[in-house]
């Protein structure tokens, strides 16, 4: 491996890596270290792909394609969310080709062997009579579905280095039920393509220290950025009196980064207010969409949710963004983010898709031109490994968390 002229071994370039800066180069360019992050890290991950009410009837599916890898969502015959990798058990070829649809059969158009929605082989036209279908299934993929959301992991069901989906799931569930996710559906999907490494656009996610310059809107809406661009703790008297009247509704408050949070990936929640008057993420704090579960209130917060990495949900009482981050290459990752509101809302009478989406999309579309520059420094001979500032703890702690995970 190459870096600043010498040629550096894998190992050596992690024990090298100072805590608190940022990564050596390769990490953010180099393709075997790109394939081993899928292997180590997000090949291990509960990743958030989309939500059931995309997938209602059966055999509908849909496709999640990441690095190498293709899954294919579906749902099977009793009704239960089923997921497969996209291979064939005859000779290896993609069987679904489209992102999305209805069958009856998951049928490979190379040779036509047809599996049913279960992933067993069903047809496997011109085999000898002994040939046992039983023998070739297709793989599957881990997926769980909590509050509506689907999740998938890739390992194998008893992979050590796999953190367990219900351990994270009992940990939110007191924080997620309120909002009622599963009574919701997406109105607006968004692909943000960005030329850069994963772990990039995870770092810009996790810190704020770029909202003032880079986010004229997400500062004016919400007050926390101004209000901690200095000191954290001087902030925490609004949060504390906002809490005190959240309560009395019976919303359930607080910020809980790492209690309980495993550390093969580390999951949190938090909950804060957005600014004095604003009941939402909008431009004018005003509604954009009906309340969603059982909020019997507009209690002026929003709530965040992170699930490893790459996967986090942003809420406020009457929408939902989910947040989807995909690894495509060393240098490509995907940003896809889903606005999600009530599932009976209509559009024009309870929601304008214009108002709903204004600030997340503007937002990430900011985001994404300051991680494609950010990548395009990095690619040059003079970067080097960079201090991340105290408001950034969240990225350096990621930077960390990474390089034990590929150590690992
Ligand atoms: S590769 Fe699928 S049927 Fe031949
Ligand atoms: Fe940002």
């Amino acid at each position: 491996m190459h870096n600043g002229g010498g040629v550096v071994s894998f190992e050596d370039l992690i024990k090298r890596q100072k805590p608190g800066f940022t990564l050596e180069q390769p990490f953010y360019c180099d393709p075997d270290i790109f394939k081993r992050d899928l292997q180590k890290i997000v090949g291990k991950a509960w990743l958030y792909v989309d939500h059931v009410s995309e997938i209602p009837n059966k055999g509908d599916f849909l496709l999640y394609n990441i690095g190498e890898e293709s899954i294919i969502v579906v749902r099977g015959k009793d009704g239960a969310v089923n997921a497969f990798f996209n291979v064939c058990r005859h000779r290896g070829s993609h069987i679904c080709l489209k992102e999305s649809g209805n069958v009856r059969t998951l049928t490979c158009p190379y040779h036509a062997w047809v599996y049913d929605l279960d992933g067993n082989l069903v047809g496997a036209r011109g085999m000898p009579e002994d040939f046992d279908k039983g023998k070739f299934p297709l793989h599957k993929c881990q997926v769980r579905v909590w509050h509506g959301l689907i999740f998938i992991n890739m390992a194998a069901e008893d992979d050590p280095d796999v953190a367990p989906f219900d351990v994270m799931a009992d940990d939110l569930e007191r924080f997620v039920a309120l909002h009622r996710l599963e009574d919701t559906k997406i109105v607006h999907r968004e692909v943000y393509p960005t030329a850069a490494n994963w772990k990039l656009v995870v770092d810009n996610f996790r810190e704020c220290y770029h909202c003032i310059p880079a986010h004229p809107e997400y500062t004016m809406v919400n007050a926390y950025v101004r209000a901690t661009d200095k000191r954290w703790e001087d902030y925490q008297p609004v949060v504390k009196e906002w809490e005190k009247e959240t309560v009395k509704l019976g919303h359930p408050v607080g910020w809980d980064e790492t209690s309980g949070s495993d550390h093969r990936q580390p999951y949190g929640y938090w909950r804060q207010p957005i600014r004095e008057g604003y009941v939402t993420l909008s431009e004018d704090g005003k509604p954009v969409a009906p309340l969603l579960g059982d909020l019997k209130d507009w209690d002026g917060g929003e709530t965040a949710f992170t699930f490893g990495a790459l996967s986090y949900a942003y809420l406020c009482a009457d929408h939902l963004c989910m947040f989807r981050f995909t690894p495509v290459s060393a240098t490509h990752s995907d940003v896809v983010v889903t606005w999600h509101v009530r599932a009976d809302a209509e559009e024009g009478k309870d929601y304008d898709l214009a108002r709903l989406k204004w600030m997340w999309d503007v937002t990430t579309i900011e985001d994404t031109k300051i991680i494609i520059d950010n990548q395009k420094g990095v690619n040059s001979t003079r970067y080097l490994p960079g201090p991340y500032a105290p408001q950034e703890s969240y990225s350096s702690s990621f930077a960390s968390w990474y390089l034990e995970r590929l150590a690992s």
